[in-house]
């Protein structure tokens, strides 16, 4: 008996059948199948012949590959019960529930009292699949691991993109090619980490960057995830996702994965991109639609520990004349933390540094017309602090564990801890009219801990409860946490600690596939910077943090005249553009030169656009190339212009074309032939506007 499910979006179709109440297989996902497309023929075109005498049948690729149907790749699950004996599971239908846009499949072991539920919600507006399993026991069994409901990907693709990176260096996309064999990912730092983002596309053969089919997987969870994408030995390739392995510390007679989502485009990765970001702005951040971004100014990088109440004032004053909206008082501001190696956990204002309190501060920063946020970093504590000589037990592993950046991680799971930190937090806020709190995070966890991620978003959202309107941004040292996890409960991310405006150019080029510019925080750091030593010109420091939530982290005492200028002006052409660029289509644009990382962002009307493109080092060609350019109405006319021409340093001979006037061209020149760039010295970016002609 054949039973089949088919659960559409709004331009995809996901199909699931299963045999003689097995677990079910997707059979189909991609682009929406006619309305009358008949599944028995569709379950018939995928049934598949086999030449090898191994076995008598070909073993299902289900959304839970179990050992018992001889499946001879990597298994959806791994249980052993609580004297660490396996438990090989036979899952059989046991009930499912359907609406138009959800369906919940529910298999029962009765030898072994263990359910597995799997539930996949169609989210129809966001085109986006939300895919989750869970595994109920009569008694308390150990999770080794569980996959999401395991994905068949395409056969007729040849490599899939994923991520590596480190600190200050994140989101360093990898390509790689389909081996037989297990391409494994997995973050085993208890956090998101800088080196694995739980981010998987997988592009079919002859697509490209914004044409042909692509597949897209994010799993939204903190506490570091697993992925496997393994090319099975008769070529079907299957996509897991789950936690990370062991990180279930407890026997337990529940466990579930967060929430594996899936989107396919046929507009390439950049297809892909869009839906994720419009899906993340619509349905994951909880910040109110068309909230205006307020320009950042964060004093980490102007003073680090070093915190004098009339500096911050003068710095305060500063900033807001260049434009900032939101004063951030970074580490630092609390009881003895005057470096990085005390204090953590003693989340009281520090009485030297703030003899009366942070009021007068604030009182400043309100004057000059900002609002203020705060940095907290809740989930350590410092041996050298008070909370640790009170409650050494508090925290997670051992003792003589090492240390990360001089600190111990709490174990926020203890309801004490939870307690002790809300209340700290909570009291702060009320005393003080704080909007926002930066949310760090500096070092990796003595072993994974999936409490330890569910007792912090509970905390978030407690937090935010008692605090409404209050935004969070998360960091762990940049971007050590960034999945849609913790943007479910954080409104802002922290991408890199790296404000080298061409590392950051890159990161955030490779970010937008995932993340909408509104939550991607960038700021325009000091003139030399402190991750690189390198020193860029200010124009191309600006636009870079003008592509993203802009914002300002260098001491603004130590800027030129000539530098304010520049800095001053872009923050209000930001401003200017900001509401329109939070809803853009944004486009990545593969340039002939790779030295040309360029994007274009056109508003949601489709009448205007601008483009940035940014040399980030010795052009590869000797002459200009052409930039070609997407998103826009190929029958229309475009009148195009370089809006920061006198900023640009270039090394070209000519002064004609795009750099002498205005050019009005169609969108099928600009889409088919594209723009010639001028020959620009690197760390310079080119700021291109367009308007359609009326
Ligand atoms: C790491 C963060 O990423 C920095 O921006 C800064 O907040 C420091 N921590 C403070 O200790």
């Amino acid at each position: 008996m054949m039973k089949k499910w088919r659960l559409d979006t709004r331009n995809q179709s996901l199909v699931l059948s299963s045999l003689n109440n097995r677990l079910p297989c997707i059979i189909y996902w991609g682009e929406c199948l006619p309305r009358d497309e008949n599944l028995d023929e569709l379950y018939e075109a995928s049934k598949k012949d086999w030449g090898d005498n191994l076995l008598d049948q070909i073993p299902e690729l289900s959304i839970l590959p179990e050992q018992s149907a001889n499946f001879s790749g990597q298994l959806g699950c791994k249980m052993r019960d609580v004297n660490g004996h396996l438990l090989s599971s036979s899952f059989v239908f046991f009930a499912d529930e359907v609406s138009n846009n959800s369906l919940t499949l529910v298999f029962k072991d009765k030898d072994l009292g263990i359910t597995y539920t799997a539930g996949i919600d169609a989210l129809y507006e966001d085109d986006v699949y939300a895919l989750n399993a869970k595994i109920d026991s009569n008694n308390p069994i150990i999770m080794e691991w569980l996959s999401a409901p395991v994905i068949e990907a395409p056969q007729t693709s040849n490599e899939m993109l994923d991520y590596g990176g480190h600190w200050g260096s994140e989101f360093r996309s990898q390509r790689t090619p389909w081996v037989t064999g297990v391409h494994l990912r997995e973050s085993r730092v208890g956090t998101t980490s800088h080196a694995h983002f739980p981010g998987l596309m997988i592009p079919t053969a002859g697509s490209s960057e914004n044409l042909g089919s692509c597949y897209g997987f994010h799993y939204g969870w903190s506490g570091g995830h697993r992925m496997i994408a393994e090319q099975l030995q008769d070529g079907r390739k299957q996509i897991q996702f789950g936690n990370t392995e062991n990180s279930e510390l407890n026997p337990l007679t529940s466990f579930e994965t967060a929430k594996l989502y899936i989107s396919h485009s046929g507009a390439g990765l950049g297809g892909v991109g869009r839906i994720f970001r419009d899906f993340v702005s619509n349905s994951i951040v909880d910040l109110p639609i068309g909230s205006i971004r307020p320009v950042h100014y964060n004093c980490w990088e102007a003073v680090y520990f070093d915190h004098n109440i009339e500096e911050l004032k003068e710095i305060a004053t500063l900033a807001a004349d260049i434009g900032a909206e939101r004063f951030v008082l970074d580490d630092g501001w609390f009881k003895g933390r005057n470096s990085a190696t005390s204090s953590l956990g003693d989340w009281y204002v520090d009485e030297h540094k703030y003899p009366d309190g942070m009021h007068p501060l604030v009182k400043h920063i309100h004057s000059n017309g900002m609002t203020f946020g705060l940095w907290f970093e809740p989930e350590m504590v410092s041996p050298d602090s008070d909370l640790f000589r009170s409650h050494p037990e508090w925290i997670l592993g051992d003792i003589s564990q090492t240390l990360g950046r001089a600190q111990y991680v709490l174990d926020i799971s203890i309801n004490e801890v939870q307690e002790y930190l809300f209340e700290r937090i909570d009291s702060i806020l009320n005393e003080y009219p704080i909007e926002y709190i930066k949310w760090d995070h500096n070092r990796v966890l003595p072993y994974p801990d999936a409490s330890q991620t569910r007792a912090l978003y509970s905390l978030l959202d407690r937090i935010r409860e008692s605090h409404s309107g209050l935004e969070i941004e998360t960091c762990s040292s940049g971007g050590g946490r960034i999945d849609y996890g913790i943007l479910e409960h954080t409104q802002r991310v922290w991408l890199s600690d790296s404000n080298d405006a061409l590392e950051r150019l890159r990161i955030q080029h490779e970010a937008l596939l995932w993340l909408p510019i509104h939550v991607t925080g960038s700021h325009v750091g000091p003139k030399v910077c402190h991750t690189s030593g390198r020193e860029l010109p200010m124009s191309f420091r600006a636009w870079v943090a003008a592509q993203r939530h802009m914002g300002f982290e260098m001491d603004p005492k130590e800027l030129s005249s000539e530098d304010k200028v520049i800095l001053k002006s872009v923050t209000q052409w930001w401003k200017k553009n900001r509401e329109w660029m939070m809803s853009a289509n944004i486009l990545r644009l593969p340039c002939i030169d790779k030295t040309v990382i360029a994007e274009i962002q056109v508003n949601l009307e489709g009448d205007h656009f601008v483009v940035f493109a940014g040399q980030s080092s010795a052009s590869e060609l000797s002459s200009s190339v052409p930039l070609v350019l997407a998103g826009l109405d190929s029958k229309s006319m475009y009148n195009i212009s370089v809006h920061n021409k006198k900023e640009i340093k270039s090394l070209g001979k000519s002064d004609e074309g795009l750099m002498n006037r205005n050019l009005m061209l169609s969108g099928q020149f600009l889409m088919t032939k594209g723009l010639q760039l001028p020959k620009v010295f690197p760390a310079n970016m080119l700021v291109i506007e367009g308007d359609k002609a009326a």
